[in-house]
């Protein structure tokens, strides 16, 4: 079996960040997100990865080279112009041969691992009725942001639908899919739907419509698109309530670290509270400062007279003399001061390489 994994897109919704940075290499926890797809890959036996790049092509072939480092071998197949999901598939036809492959939108993160669906699949393929793909579904609260699924009252899939104003059930599909050679006939069957896109919904129900076998699970674990800040400070806050708190770097006898903490080699914390979850990176200085739950402050980074809570903060950033810094979202590069010391919170998304100095 093979995988395709989508890094392309524009990632407008995490503007200004994805401005300069693939949004599939914003860090959560201090890893980028598609990392942890590829890890869970890997993990399914699955090592020969077909990753769709766009425009930010250059940040990800740098970031995940040739595979090696994650024990996988990567081919990229460039796509010129965000055109869908089905596109994608289109587009790797002569990468996937005739293969079953699995699907993975590189903006999402689940909790459980692939191998137990990627087995699932495996094994309905050596039955009786084979199915041509399977779906990962997940009851969501806001359901007009998805591809929604009905089913039948045995459980079958009966009708999918991409963004509809009116849903017809709360079963989102989950970025991940697995597919038979027949997906190549339905991304050459269909037509692009009202946005301009080639959807990967639209060719499942191709494939419902001649009567092949799509089969579904109901995902239990949590599942994020992280294409937007609320959720992606979200998925932050879960990695983290799973990280093996270790102490790597130093701490001075002023300071006091809370709960689960991992403060990587070479960071030093002078004078400071630490509250777990929380992770410091490499050579990141937190001095005089209170870092809170759910943060992340990436490699060499310098946090001094502040207090962080429940943010991003990338990595080579400042955040100097901020009384409080929360749900924010700082890219990397970034300095974040403010010369008069008056007591205000702030909440901010700041791009890569921005200076924000609060008067
Ligand atoms: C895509 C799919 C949608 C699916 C979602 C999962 O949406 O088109 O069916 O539910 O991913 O993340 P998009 O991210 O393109 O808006």
């Amino acid at each position: 079996m093979k995988a395709l994994i989508l890094a392309g897109g524009a990632g407008t919704r995490l503007r200004p960040i994805t401005h300069t940075r693939a949004k599939q290499l914003v860090p959560v926890a201090n890893t980028p997100i598609l990392h942890y797809g590829i890890h869970s890959m890997v993990a399914a036996g699955i090592t020969e990865l077909g990753v769709i790049v766009g425009d930010t092509r250059e940040e990800v072939m740098a970031d995940l080279g040739d595979g090696s480092r994650f024990g996988a071998s990567v081919t990229y197949i460039p796509q010129d112009e965000p055109l869908g999901l089905a596109h994608c598939v289109l587009i790797a036809r002569d990468f996937l041969g005739d293969d079953d492959f699995v699907m993975y939108l590189g903006d999402n993160l689940l909790e459980q691992d692939l191998e137990a669906f990627v087995g699932a699949f495996a094994a309905a393929r050596d039955g009786e009725h084979p199915p041509s793909a399977q779906i990962l579904l997940k009851p969501v609260s806001d359901p007009q942001r998805f591809g929604i699924a009905s089913l039948d009252d045995d459980g079958h899939v009966v009708h999918l639908v991409e963004k509809p104003t009116e849903p017809p059930s709360n079963l989102a599909l989950v970025g991940v899919y697995l597919f038979d050679s027949e997906i190549h006939e339905a991304v050459a069957a269909i037509a692009p739907s009202e946005r301009g896109e080639l959807e990967i919904t639209d060719a499942i129900q191709w494939l419902i419509d001649q009567g092949r076998r799509v089969r579904t699970e109901i995902l239990t674990g949590w599942w994020i698109d992280t294409g937007k800040l609320t959720p992606l400070l979200e998925a932050n806050r879960l990695i983290l309530e799973t990280i093996e708190p270790r102490i790597d770097g130093t701490v001075d006898d002023e300071s006091f670290i809370d709960g689960r903490v991992v403060i990587e080699a070479g960071a030093e914390v002078i004078n400071s509270t630490i509250r777990g979850p929380v992770a410091i990176g490499a050579n990141t200085q937190v001095v005089d400062s209170f870092i809170g739950p759910f943060s992340a402050i990436g490699a060499d980074c310098e946090v001094r007279h502040s207090e962080i809570e429940h943010s991003v903060v990338m990595e080579r950033s400042q955040v100097i003399d901020i009384p409080r810094l929360e749900d924010s979202l700082i890219g990397s590069d970034a300095v974040v001061s403010r010369s008069k010391r008056k007591p205000r919170a702030v909440r901010l998304m700041v791009g890569d390489h921005c200076q924000i100095d609060i008067e």
